[in-house]
Formats: structure tokens, sequence, C-alpha cells
């Protein structure tokens, strides 16, 4: 019989510093950098973020998400035989935020590692491991996107520092006789590695070159809108459905305007769009499952519903996954 894997639990953590365009708009004018409410939500539909206390990682947040979503599956951290994180922003260059939130979680053993696809990284996850699970490598793995975004951010760039925010999001995904995850559609293109980047790298002791987020917002715009509706019908047409049968789509949550536009080209209602950007930010790879896990436990989304989630970022990284929830 084939094996497939499906989600069993969802869960997510927001750091408690709760940051408003007002808040940030009045904390840039100290610097002498404009902004305002209006153009945050006009451009983007953010109206607030949640930034972490300097003391907290990616693994506290990635830890306590994870804690959340064992518990909703019904069992505890020594059930998981897998663990990959998705991140761009680790608590150090090694060993993996996956490690270190294992050590956190009291479990030892299993494997345990961090896939770097930067906003995208939590489809990229969620593919691998699904496919360990196929493959009877692994019954009951934890699919976490955690990120510390505020801390690549230069806060004397407006056109970046408006955008991002701090959260983790985590499921645990299981072996099941009947899907689950229906199919996956995974991209890169290394090509536009310039217009979403984070620059520098550690050399020498030191951090050589610029570690601030950099991107190219119209850019990275453009190849969204595209990429995002193609991964879309790919997915679709790989699982043998159409449109009419996605209960909700999920995008990754950068630009209000980016998903309402997939989800017209998908010709789908704007109710069955998770939206949540409007209260976390862009928060890369941890954004799509937040979204998931706000929409499980507000009860919109229920047993037995069909996600499309959708993820797209620097690298140029894109991907969807397709699944009956
Ligand atoms: O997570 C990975 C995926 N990332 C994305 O999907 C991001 C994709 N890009 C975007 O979401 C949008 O391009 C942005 C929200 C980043 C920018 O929106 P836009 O409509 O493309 O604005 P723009 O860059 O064309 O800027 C318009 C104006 C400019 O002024 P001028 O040149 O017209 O005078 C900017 O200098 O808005 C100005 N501006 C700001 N004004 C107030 C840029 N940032 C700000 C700001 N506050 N924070």
């Amino acid at each position: 019989m084939r094996r497939y894997s499906r989600i069993a639990g969802t869960g997510s953590s927001l750091p408690p510093r709760r940051v408003t365009n007002a808040d940030l708009a009045a904390e840039l004018a100290q610097r002498g950098i404009e902004t305002s409410n209006e153009w945050i939500i006009e451009r983007t539909g953010i109206h607030a973020r949640h930034f972490a206390d300097p003391a907290v990682t990616s693994s506290d947040l990635g830890a306590e998400a994870s804690r959340a979503a064992i518990a909703a599956a019904g069992l505890t951290p020594q059930d998981i035989d897998l663990i990959i994180v998705a991140t761009s922003t680790p608590d150090m260059v090694f060993p993996s935020a996956a490690c270190i939130m294992q050590n956190k979680l009291g479990i030892a053993g299993c494997p345990a590692f961090d896939v770097q696809a930067v906003c995208s990284g939590f489809v990229y996850a969620l593919t691998v491991a699904d496919a360990l699970i196929q493959s009877g490598s692994a019954s009951r793995a934890l699919v976490v996107g955690a990120e510390v975004f505020s801390r690549i951010l230069d806060f004397n760039d407006r056109t970046t520092c408006v955008l991002f925010g701090d959260g983790a999001g985590a499921v645990v995904l299981e072996a099941a006789d009947t899907p689950g995850i229906l199919a996956s559609d995974l991209h890169a293109d290394g090509r536009h590695t310039g217009i979403l980047c984070v620059p520098g790298n550690v050399s020498g002791g030191q951090v050589l070159g610029d570690a601030f987020l950099k991107m190219d917002g119209q850019a990275v715009f453009k190849l969204a809108v595209g990429v995002l509706e193609s991964a879309a019908r790919n997915v679709l047409q790989k699982a043998g459905r159409t449109e009419a049968d996605i209960d909700w789509l999920i995008p990754h949550q950068a630009n209000i305007r980016i998903m309402q536009g997939t989800a017209r080209k998908l010709k789908l209602p704007m109710e069955k769009l998770v939206v949540t950007v409007d209260q976390h930010g862009n928060t890369s790879a941890a954004s799509i499952p937040l979204a998931l896990d706000s929409a499980v436990r507000s009860g919109r989304i229920r047993r037995g519903d069909t996600l499309m989630l959708e993820g797209v970022g620097g690298g140029f990284t894109w991907g969807a996954v397709l699944l009956d929830f």
C-alpha cells in the first residue's frame, strides 16, 4: 500500500512585542526617516508586526510553535522522528536551528536540519518531509518555519524595514494511508540572487560585506506574481485537481496586493484567501505555517478542506503544495 503524509497538528508563536505602523513611523522619525501608516497599508496591507526581544532566537520561537503543534496532534516530543526547520535567520552559523530546537524540546537522536530557501522555505521543508515519510525514512516529522527577520533589517532603509516581522509556525506531518499532501512543485532561479539578499558573510572572525537585507521590491513583485500562478497551476495538474477544488489559498504573506492578484488569477473569491500579513507583516519562512495555524485555530480551516500553500522569495525560489487537511 502506498504511504502518504498528512498534517496531524499545527502550532505557532509570536513574540509579545507588537509594533504598529504608527509605532514604527514614530521610531523611524527619530532617525530622520519618513514613512506613514497610510503608505504602509496602501502599498502592502500591513498594519502591525511583532519584533522579538534581543535574547530571543528563531529556535526559541520555533520550539514554542512546535510544542503547540505536537500538543494539537495529541503527541509528545518523544514521538517525533524528524525535524526540519526552514529559516534564513538561524541562531548561529552552525549548528542548525533544528539541532538547537531539538535540544530545547528535550529529545535527541532523530535527524534534524535546516532548509534555506528564504520565504519559500516552508513549502520546501514540507516537500522534503513528505518525501522522507513516503520513502519510509520517517513517520512523524516536525516541520517548522521560524524567523527573527528584525535582526537583519536596516532601520535606515524605509523601503524594507517596514515590511518584515518575527514569528514561527509548525506542523506535525505524519504517515497516513490516504493523502494528506497531494502534490508539490518546487523551483529556483539563481540568476536573480541580487534582487533579494543579505550579502554579508562571516570570514576571518568578522562579518564581511553588508549583513542587512537588500531588496529590489518592484523586481521581486513582478517575478512573484507570475511564478505564483504557474506553481499553483502545476501543482493542481500534478494532483489531477482544478481551481474549483481549492477551499483555502495560503500564500506567503508578503504583500496583500500580490496575494489578491494570485487569488484573482486562480478565480478564487477573496473569502478563500487566508490573510495574516496585516497583523504579522512578512515573516519569511514562518508566514505560511503562522497563517495556517491561525486559520485552523479560528475554526475557518476544517478537516477535509483542500489547501493550496504557496511560497516565493530570495534565491529566487518558489513553490506550491496542495493538500487535503
Ligand atoms: O518575501 C519575499 C517576497 N517579497 C515581496 O513580495 C515584496 C515585493 N515587493 C513589494 O511588496 C513592493 O514592491 C513594495 C511594498 C516593497 C514597494 O511598493 P511599490 O508600490 O513597488 O513602491 P515603490 O518601490 O515603487 O515606491 C513608491 C514610492 C517611492 O517614492 P518615489 O520614488 O515615487 O518618490 C519610494 O521612495 O514610495 C516611496 N517609499 C516609501 N514612502 C513611505 C518606499 N518605501 C516607503 C515607505 N514610506 N516605507
